[in-house]
């Protein structure tokens, strides 16, 4: 065998085993037998550079990079979803879509639908020519973002090549990129022994590692992705006629894809899955905040179209929004830049939805005394996903004694000088242009 064919057998035989470990977290060899055969292609890639490829999987990490990352123009924009936070809003969902197809109110002809989990992660596009990563850019806002390439070819779920070249020329696929839980758990750890902070949730931790300049630190923090979109093949002929089979496609190119997608025949059949999920999510080792909803012909979806903010043809079901009950040490208040005063809670620390949670938002002054929430009460704290946690109310049978009713106040805790609020707003400020917090602030 001479060095091409070996060098050529051996990327085969590691991409496979980094599909089975990464992609199936189904191993079949040891570490150390995984390890042998990397060294065996290190060794022969030094001896032969000529036979060097970016597509080798010796090439994960490349260089620092250099400055920031250069913004790219994504090929059509990268449009969000639409939520649905109850029954009554999925079942308005379904009755958009029949009417957007032209299918009868009245009528029994239900729409067919994939059901997917919604990845709590960070939305990205990456790019295949000819079968070769070639990019990878961050959603940004939507119509540019960032180029993360670098960074997102040390994640050993994605493939720097795909397998047999059943799509051709340059195309997209879009997913997202997340912190497992386990890694997220064993960073955070690694960072309390060093002293360093730590991130709030796997979702925060992701976002900082796409975005650091290190693709040899980002390597080691065990980012994985699953994809769920492909955008424009550049063949011109459609592959696929429905989303279902699009993701079938993508899993047979060799990418990830969540597997605990279905296909579900009108809304009760969607409702049956996003309940099972609801506390069935807690056994994954990804973060899911809710479960995506599409319609699975593809030429459906082009007659519905989209708005300029999200497609037609897809919605989010959230999960609720999950709510425990801690001790209300403090009302607190903080100074804004605009000099707004905010009280907000500062609570005893309590994990909700995948993060602790020791402050909370209590709105404003008129929701604190409408409430009527003290200071020592045991208090229900809500967080959904990644928006900031509030404070739904107190526990009245839970009061203590001495609990003293709340007042806003009067002065600035910064600098002293007397708040004022404007006619019919709910907002206190402080007016004094000269105040520390203000100025601090306005930095
Ligand atoms: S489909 C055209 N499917 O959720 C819209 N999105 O809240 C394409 N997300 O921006 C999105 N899991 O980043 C889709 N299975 C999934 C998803 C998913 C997570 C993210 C995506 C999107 C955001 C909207």
């Amino acid at each position: 065998m001479t060095p091409a064919e070996r060098i050529n057998e051996l990327r085969i035989r590691i991409r496979h085993h980094e599909e089975r470990y990464y992609v199936l977290n189904d191993p079949e060899i040891a570490d150390a037998e995984f390890d042998a055969l990397m060294r065996e292609l290190e060794r022969l890639e030094s001896e032969n550079p000529d036979l060097v490829t970016e597509d080798s999987p010796t090439r994960r990490v490349g260089g620092r990079v250099a400055a920031g990352f250069a913004t790219v123009e994504h090929i059509e924009p990268m449009l969000s979803l639409d939520n649905a936070y109850s029954e009554e809003e999925l079942r308005a969902f379904d009755d958009r879509v029949r009417r957007g197809l032209g299918i009868d109110a009245g009528s029994a002809d239900a729409v067919k639908y994939v059901a997917e989990l919604k990845i709590d992660g960070l939305s990205v596009a990456l790019t295949y020519e000819n079968g070769a990563l070639v990019r990878g850019a961050t959603r940004g806002d939507g119509v540019r973002g960032e180029d993360v390439t670098p960074n997102i070819r040390t994640i050993r779920a994605i493939p720097l090549r795909l397998r047999d070249g059943s799509i051709s020329g340059r195309f997209e696929v879009r997913g997202e990129i997340f912190l497992p839980r386990r890694a997220f758990e064993r960073i955070n750890s690694e960072r309390e022994a060093a002293g360093d902070v730590q991130f709030a949730n796997p979702r925060n931790a992701a976002a900082g590692t796409l975005r650091n300049l290190d693709p040899a630190l980002v390597a080691t923090r065990g980012l994985s992705a699953f994809f769920y979109q492909l955008v424009s093949p550049a063949t011109g002929s459609r592959p696929v006629a429905t989303h279902f089979e699009t993701l079938e496609l993508l899993r047979r190119l060799g990418l990830p894809v969540e597997p605990h997608r279905q296909r579900c025949t009108g809304v009760d059949e969607l409702l049956s899955f996003c309940r099972s999920w609801e506390d069935k999510r807690r056994s994954l080792d990804f973060d899911t905040d809710g479960v995506v909803i599409k319609v699975d012909q593809l030429a459906d979806r082009r007659l519905l179209g989209a708005t300029s903010k999200f497609p037609r043809w897809a919605v989010a079901f959230k999960f609720p929004a999950e709510q425990k009950t801690t001790r209300l040490k403090e009302i607190a208040v903080n100074v804004g830049r605009t000099g707004a005063v905010t009280p907000f809670a500062v609570l005893e620390p309590v994990f909700i939805s995948g993060s602790t949670v020791s402050m909370a938002t209590l709105h404003n002054a008129d929701d604190i005394a409408r409430k009527d929430i003290r200071e020592g009460d045991w208090v229900l704290v809500e967080k959904a996903g990644d928006v900031i946690p509030r404070v739904i109310g107190p526990i009245l049978s839970r009061r203590p004694a001495d609990a003293q009713i709340w007042k806003m106040p009067t002065t600035c805790p910064r600098c002293g000088a007397e708040l004022h609020r404007a006619e019919g707003e709910a907002v206190w400020r402080c007016e004094n242009t000269s105040c520390p917090a203000k100025l601090q602030r306005g930095l």
